[in-house]
């Protein structure tokens, strides 16, 4: 029997897949990739008897590394279903490359992603993920919930209702270049959490929209698994949970005229100037600082040139 707890004692052998959990025919495996940045991906592999199941298998450039995983575990040519929960090029750039290798996988997403992965060369079908259940046989079956617009309109998590893991995509992702495989300490992770959320999430409403959504299905979660960054382990999930649904962040601070209601510790400075111009290094001008300049040239020009008793004339 796998234990997280044991399991994130330490750092596990990243050169093969991480077994994250086993009960009877039902696995769940961390193959994702492994280098030197702060934007590295995850990938999960789910088996449940005959059905392989990849979820947001990866960018292009991570193929090698994720199927030398898989095939550690399965041969690919068995790999069902890839679930892919937003179109972006790190967390599915591969797939041309997997259907390559076996044409018969079936490519599950949502309704407003599956019109944008043809644009990957893809000319399989694309099944819709709208009714929200994947069955695996035995009667197990995977759960997709929606979360619009975190970050892409039609985003949506997978739940796992046997491991009771939240595969959760972009949402809990975070960047750091001292990865670890699981969280250590909550309160100095979600630092990194906050640096992907404040430019890659739209607003308060979309965050705390989800994190009611979750209360409100009243889904268990044993651990929640990004696609970036580390693994959220359940003794930290309702701090997480509390921590997404309380943060400010994207439009929230692009035009904080429109900030939503929130307690004075939750409030922070807004930058008053666009994002573009902040990824520029550009800082806001100070109104106050902007008046006393003013204030000195006058003084200095006065003194020097005598322009007040020359106005006063
Ligand atoms: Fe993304
Ligand atoms: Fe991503």
């Amino acid at each position: 029997m796998v234990s997280l707890e044991e399991l994130a004692g330490g750092q596990p052998d990243l050169s093969q897949a991480v077994l994250l959990f086993e009960a009877g025919r039902h696995r769940v495996y961390w193959v994702g990739s492994e280098e030197a940045t702060h934007f590295r991906c995850n990938a999960y592999l789910l088996c449940h008897g005959d059905a392989n199941v990849l979820i947001d298998p990866g960018g292009r450039f991570h193929y090698d590394q994720v199927s030398r995983r898989v095939e550690g575990v399965v041969d690919p040519q068995k790999i069902t279903h890839i679930v892919v929960q937003h179109q972006d090029p790190d967390l599915c750039g591969s797939l041309p490359l997997w259907l390559e290798r076996q044409g018969g996988i079936k490519v599950l997403t949502n309704s407003r992603a599956a019109v944008l992965l043809p644009h990957y060369g893809l000319t399989c079908p694309i099944e819709e993920t709208d009714d929200g259940w994947l069955p695996l046989g035995d009667g197990a079956k995977l759960r997709f919930l929606p979360a619009p617009f975190m970050h892409f309109p039609g985003a949506f998590v997978t739940y796992d209702p046997i491991s009771k893991f939240l595969f959760s995509g972009d949402i809990f992702a975070a960047v750091n270049a001292d990865w670890q495989m699981f969280v250590q300490d909550f309160d100095l992770h979600s630092g990194f959490m906050e640096i992907f959320h404040t430019d890659y999430m739209a607003g308060h409403r979309a965050l705390a929209g989800f994190t009611a959504m979750l209360r409100r299905e009243q889904v268990p979660i044993r651990a929640i698994l990004p696609q970036h960054g580390s693994i959220i382990m359940e003794r930290d999930v309702p701090k997480a949970l509390e921590w997404l649904g309380n943060l400010l962040c994207g439009l929230d601070l692009i035009y904080p005229a429109d900030e939503p209601r929130s307690t004075p510790s939750q409030r922070r400075s807004p930058p008053a100037v666009p994002v573009a111009d902040r990824a520029l290094g550009k800082r806001p001008m100070n109104t106050a600082a902007l008046v006393l300049g003013l204030l000195l040239i006058l003084t200095v020009g006065a003194a020097v040139e005598g322009w007040i008793p020359t106005l006063a004339r």
